[in-house]
């Protein structure tokens, strides 16, 4: 264990251990989908990205097929076909994106993480995984010694942001395409709200692809 540099909470070095026991109920999740494919990650998703990033991607979970099998934040979700396009749209990504961690896709001054590390059952976090979370995304925040910007991925990574950097849900309403500024310590920090790029998202049209560029467009403009 050691100190979170910034927020002096102790939390594993690196993020949970492979057999993390904080959330019985996504211990036995991923112990049953072991047993299922035992040639998939199946264990808790670390970020991607380089620490000394400026902006920060908060989503909600990893998808069973996607980043629970691959071990790479969105890497084999659907959302990560629209996340990485249009990250290396707007210069945050360089590379082929091959839904593969070995596509030897580069975040640029970027890195994603997630609210809850461990896949859930039915993509659905419960407010207690969130907290039991928490000091991860705290620790990830933390270490981010350049980080001016954090993108939360939904209402639900929204609200984690915040209550990981101890800021009032009241004072910042999620609302697609706002922008916050929210404080951790000393530093403040821009914080930017879309709607998740899930396919239910996109296949409703609460997301276009526009909507999201858009957002990215937003923070490009902001720390350049
Ligand atoms: N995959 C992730 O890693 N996170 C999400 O929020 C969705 C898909």
């Amino acid at each position: 264990m050691r100190a979170s540099s910034r927020t002096g909470n102790a939390v594993p070095a690196g993020g949970p251990g492979r057999n993390c026991a904080l959330c019985p109920r996504l211990k036995a999740y991923r112990e049953e989908n072991r047993k299922i494919e035992p040639s998939w990650h199946n264990a808790p998703v670390p970020s991607f990205g380089a620490k000394n990033a400026r902006l920060l991607i908060v989503g909600l979970a990893p998808g069973v097929r996607g980043a629970n099998r691959t071990g790479r934040p969105f890497t084999g979700d659907y959302a990560g076909d629209l996340l990485y396009a249009t990250l290396k749209e707007f210069g945050f990504a360089h590379g082929v994106y091959a839904a593969d961690p070995k596509d030897g896709l580069e975040l640029a001054d970027c890195r994603i993480t997630n609210a809850v590390r461990c896949v859930p059952p039915q993509n659905k976090p419960l407010p207690l995984e969130m907290t039991a979370c928490r000091p991860f995304l705290q620790a990830s925040i933390g270490e981010m010694e350049n980080l001016q910007a954090v993108v939360a991925l939904g209402r639900i990574a929204h609200e984690s942001t915040l209550r990981t950097l101890g800021e009032k849900l009241s004072a910042f309403p999620f609302g697609h395409g706002a922008v916050h500024e929210v404080t951790e310590g000393v530093r403040k920090l821009q914080l930017f709200d879309s709607y998740h790029c899930s396919r239910y998202n996109t296949n409703t049209g609460v997301l276009t692809t526009d909507m999201f560029r858009n957002v990215f467009a937003k923070i490009r403009a902001t720390i350049g």
